[in-house]
């Protein structure tokens, strides 16, 4: 039995801080669990992210990002994801296909059902069990990050941002039985533990849980 969690978010929303507590939490519990992220989580993967995120001089056109997002994925699905689950471990996404439909679909205007059938094309149908989506508005989220350099998504203007956060409720509230939504303004501790209700909930139907 095997358990797939993605977590989603606009930029600065602590997603990636939430995906480790939970990580940590499962390891704790010697639940066999792996962490990864995206774009990135294969050497390949890696490389394609940092074109992404910081190919300066180039105009990367939103078909562009889209594959290049996709080819990334389709790397971690095969090497990492989907064997992990088929050795029966939970496995945690740091971003999956739902950051490309609300960042190249919602975000950059792309058409959603091209979006759709590139992802399910790249993630072979895998769909996750449940996807945290860590909801703030945009602007708070932009301004945790404060002044360090900025990346091509961060350097988005407003608009895009706030379409992204749109993008991402209309896709939670389609799908409510595999959404959990967030308020992530409330504390560290306080976002671990609503995680974990829910978490746990599902470890202990999918019969997981060693508590
Ligand atoms: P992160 O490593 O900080 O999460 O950055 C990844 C950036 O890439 C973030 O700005 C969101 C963006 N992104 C997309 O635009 N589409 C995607 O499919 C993914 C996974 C990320």
């Amino acid at each position: 039995m095997s358990l797939f969690i993605t977590f989603e978010g606009v930029e600065g929303c602590g997603k990636s801080v939430q995906a480790k507590a939970l990580y940590r939490r499962l390891s704790q519990l010697a639940i066999p669990v792996v962490l990864t992220h995206e774009p990135g989580g294969t050497p390949l993967g890696m490389r394609i992210a940092r074109w992404l995120k910081w190919t300066e001089g180039t105009d990367i056109s939103p078909l562009t990002e889209l594959l290049l997002f996709n080819a990334s994925r389709a790397q971690s699905v095969t090497w990492i994801i989907q064997p992990n689950l088929e050795n029966g471990k939970v496995v945690i996404c740091d971003r999956y296909a739902d950051s490309t439909t609300a960042y190249q679909g919602y975000g950059r205007g792309l058409d959603l059902e091209v979006v759709t059938a590139i992802n399910n094309s790249a993630t072979l149908g895998l769909k996750p069990d449940l996807t945290v989506l860590l909801d703030m508005p945009a602007e708070a989220g932009l301004a945790r990050k404060g002044a360090r350099k900025q990346d091509r998504f961060e350097q988005e203007d407003i608009a895009f941002h706030q379409r992204v956060r749109e993008g991402y409720l209309k896709m939670a509230t389609n799908d409510p039985q595999r959404w959990l939504v967030v308020d992530a303004s409330q504390s560290k501790t306080k976002i671990a533990q609503i995680i974990w209700q829910r978490v746990s909930q599902l470890l202990s139907e999918w019969g997981l849980k060693r508590e």
